[in-house]
């Protein structure tokens, strides 16, 4: 069966100078079964991840800045709210009230012309 997911560009790679590109979710892009949210975008150690910007906590969005996500030292996605941290590799939770939850995945490339995403299969 072919897949027919599509990519979509999201920004460029100058755009991740001050954190994270956030984006909306279309039908297209959002996870299946789900309805159109917001999502973001960044870099960490080297790769690129994206991610639903919905908390697993109360289901809000997890930023208090535009484009900001990480925690002071750069280490972990941190939701503004109540501190829950996720590893940006996996958006596991590791510490908060929705620990051992996770952030909802979205697929990233980074190409010449841009950053593309699209939903989970
Ligand atoms: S809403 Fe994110 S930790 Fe509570």
């Amino acid at each position: 069966m072919t897949d027919q997911r599509h990519w979509t560009h999201i920004g460029r790679a100058e755009d991740l100078n001050t954190g994270a590109i956030e984006f909306a979710l279309t039908a297209d892009t959002a996870a299946a079964g789900t309805s159109p949210q917001r999502g973001f975008a960044l870099r960490h150690d080297g790769e690129m991840r994206a991610y639903v910007n919905q908390c697993p906590h109360l289901g809000i969005e997890l930023n208090w800045m535009p484009g900001r996500f990480m925690d002071s030292d750069g280490c972990f996605i941190q939701c503004a709210t109540h501190g829950a941290l996720f590893l940006p590799k996996s958006g596991e939770c590791i510490a908060g009230p929705c620990q051992g939850d996770a952030l909802t995945p979205l697929e990233v490339v980074e190409r010449p012309d841009g950053i593309y995403i699209r939903p989970p299969e």
